[in-house]
């Protein structure tokens, strides 16, 4: 099992491309089901979830072709199987965004219950209410999702929670219902901002595009488009951390500054000078960090999936930090480990006190999810010793050659099996 080597090497300096986004590309590259003809990706990010998701695809009959890095051609003129198995979907809660999409334009599917993960019991009772309101017949057995409709109709329907994927599987099977779907209390996270604008491209039509009340007029037929997944407003997130801790200067190429306000904003009152322009961040750090509170909330607020690298922030800051987390339950696993580490957090409930420490020392530590061990390897650039992060391939769900990218703007960093 493949694990990360860092050793603090002082302050990160140079540029780096940020991938396209894999909370995009993932439901984006499900738009494909609701067509025959091909669908053409580009920026499509490396990732371990993106695998997966081609083998989901592929295991339904769909076509996929990728010859080149970063493009994918994905065409579903006909389905084998309308069935989700366990065996993928327990590697990727994700996958259950093939259910609205399938069952919109093929009538049927059935798709695997995700259980909870390491963040929390993430049910997805919302999806389900949904589909069964524009006409679904949804039954739960032996642990799968079986739904039917002939044909969805248009709802109003009002979201008890804000939910990304939630919000996302609706509006793809709102894009094929016969007649006219509301979504209220809608995610309006750029992510599904970058989804609706591909199904557009596609054909269907849909008003309210980054409010929280989505509009979708449905259509008989989609077309087939070629669509550019937005960069990774997380991923861009986390190396700006990295500058700011290490108190380095970056210059992130191919961003989007705008999807990411609260995290820039938070960043400043840390003591970073940050600019922008439309597809690029520059951070320069020349002191050390000052300790920050945030709440984690749904866009435009703070993202949760940046609150384990700002706690990272915190950890070596001057002061004492206040970080609530309102979206997941269990989404602290990264302290134990960043105390590990030396930290000095108490949890108590959803709410971290960090108090900053002058130095972290380096440590074996576990990655437990994709963001903690994002936080963990954080940690390490600025530990005095050795930090080897372990079980790395939650990191490889989300980051796109990260020993790769650091090592080039100065990290000493490698991966060791
Ligand atoms: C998406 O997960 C992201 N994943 C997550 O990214 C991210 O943390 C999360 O949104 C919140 O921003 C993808 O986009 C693939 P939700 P999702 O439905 O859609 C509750 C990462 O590190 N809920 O918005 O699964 C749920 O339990 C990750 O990249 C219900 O109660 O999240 C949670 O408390 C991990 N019922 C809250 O809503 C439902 O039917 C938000 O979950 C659905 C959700």
């Amino acid at each position: 099992m493949d694990k990360l080597k860092i050793c603090g090497n002082g302050p990160l300096n140079g540029e780096i491309r940020v991938s396209g986004a894999k909370n995009a590309a993932l439901p984006i590259l499900c738009t494909s089901l609701l067509t025959a003809d091909t669908m053409r990706f580009t920026n499509v990010p490396m990732l371990r979830d993106i695998s997966t998701t081609q083998k989901l695809l592929q295991g339904m009959g769909v076509r996929v072709m990728t010859d080149n890095v970063h493009e994918m051609e994905i065409t579903a003129d006909h389905l084998d199987s309308l069935v989700a198995p366990y065996d993928l979907v327990k590697t990727m809660r994700a996958s259950i965004l093939v259910l609205g999409p399938t069952l919109a334009r093929f009538g049927e599917a059935t798709v695997s219950l995700p259980g909870g993960c390491a963040i929390g019991s993430r049910p997805v009772d919302q999806h389900i209410k949904g589909l069964v309101a524009m006409g679904a017949e949804v039954v739960i057995e032996h642990g799968y999702v079986k739904a039917k409709a002939k044909r969805l109709r248009g709802a109003h329907i009002v979201m008890d929670v804000v939910t990304v994927g939630g919000t996302e599987n609706l509006l793809m099977a709102a894009a094929l219902a016969d007649g006219t779907t509301i979504l209220e209390n809608a995610a309006r996270e750029p992510e599904v901002t970058d989804l609706a604008n591909c199904l557009v491209a596609m054909g269907a039509r849909i008003s309210g595009i980054g409010t929280n009340r989505l509009v979708v007029e449905g259509v008989d037929k989609l077309h087939g488009c070629e669509y550019a997944i937005m960069p990774d407003r997380i991923e861009a997130g986390t190396f700006l951390v990295a500058a700011a801790i290490t108190q380095g200067h970056l210059i992130l190429r191919n961003a989007a500054p705008r999807s990411m306000e609260s995290v820039l904003d938070k960043l400043v009152e840390a003591g970073a000078v940050v600019e922008a322009g439309d597809d690029w961040i520059s951070l320069d750090m020349k002191r050390r960090p000052k300790a920050i509170n945030f709440r984690t909330l749904p866009y435009p607020a703070f993202p949760t999936d940046m609150q384990a690298q700002l706690m990272t922030l915190n950890c070596v800051a001057e002061g004492t930090g206040v970080v609530t987390e309102t979206i997941f339950e269990n989404r602290f696993m990264h302290v134990p480990e960043l105390n590990r580490m030396g930290a000095r957090i108490e949890v108590e409930g959803n709410t971290a006190v960090v108090h900053g420490v002058d130095k972290l020392s380096g440590a074996t530590v576990m990655a437990t999810d994709l963001r903690a061990s994002a936080s963990l390897v954080l940690a390490g650039l600025v530990a005095q010793g050795e930090t080897i992060v372990d079980r790395i391939y939650h990191l490889d769900r989300g980051y796109e050659y990260i020993e790769k990218k650091l090592g080039a703007v100065g990290a000493q960093i490698e991966r060791i099996s």
